[in-house]
């Protein structure tokens, strides 16, 4: 049989990395430690994506973003990637489509959890809280930044939804192409823009040899901010 569809790539329980041997993560990289979120969590969490970046990392600052579903008869996770794109003191931003799947779920259930994995580095954050919709500014100020194809996408894609073919796709394309022909600053569509996700916990993980990481989190309870290392 040599299909290659059909034949395994590797042996995956035999797939190992021993963290502290083989990152391309400077090897003097010290024990994660509380002191290095005594400032809060983000300067911390923009440290790495930056070093993340410096080794050529792709999409640094990719997230896996989770929300819950309540569509169904019992609530149930759904989790996709999604871009950071903004980080400050109040927590994390990403754009994206109101009328989507996740919009859905956090018009319904605001919760969410992003998780930043880099695994060249041995790293890994995770961000817990409530998520909100950002001012249409935010919103402005970013698609402004966005290049016209990736404007003309948002406004062709009514994302999450069924469409017949890829050349119903192409089509939408084409008649928001035509439509904005003559149009220089195409508009924010008025179902799309970010959401910032307030952590009230944040997890700073640190892969350590023989699987005895480090873990540190961060509570934000109002003005209380508790740090506490976790056990690996
Ligand atoms: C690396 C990467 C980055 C992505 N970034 C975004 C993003 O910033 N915003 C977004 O809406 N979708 C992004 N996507 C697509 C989402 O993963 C997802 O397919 C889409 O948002 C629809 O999700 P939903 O149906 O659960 O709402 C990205 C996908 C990948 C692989």
């Amino acid at each position: 049989m040599d299909d290659p569809r059909v034949r395994p790539v590797a042996d995956l329980a035999t797939m190992r990395v021993d963290y502290g041997d083989s990152l391309t993560v400077p090897a003097a990289d010290a024990d994660l430690d509380p002191a290095w979120v005594a400032d809060g969590w983000e300067p911390l969490l923009r440290h790495w994506i930056d070093e993340a970046r410096a080794l050529g990392v792709a999409e640094p600052n990719a997230m896996v973003l989770a929300t819950v579903s309540l569509a169904g008869p019992v609530p149930r996770p759904v989790a996709r990637t999604v871009l950071c794109k903004g980080l400050a003191p109040e927590g994390v931003i990403f754009y994206t489509n109101y009328d989507s799947a996740k919009g859905a779920q956090l018009a319904a259930d605001p919760y969410a959890a992003a998780s930043f994995v880099w695994p060249a580095l041995a790293r890994q954050v995770h961000v817990r809280g409530v998520t909100e919709r950002v001012p249409a500014g935010t919103t402005a100020a970013y698609w402004a930044e966005r290049p016209r194809d990736s404007r003309l996408g948002a406004w062709a894609s009514h994302q999450s939804r069924p469409v017949a073919s890829r050349a119903d796709l192409d089509r939408a394309l084409a008649e928001v192409t035509a439509r904005f022909a003559e149009v220089d600053d195409i508009p924010v569509p008025p179902f799309w823009g970010g959401y910032l996700l307030r952590p009230d916990e944040v997890e700073f993980w640190q892969g350590r040899r023989g699987r005895l990481h480090n873990r540190i989190v961060v509570r934000i309870d109002g003005q209380n901010t508790t740090v506490e290392r976790l056990q690996p």
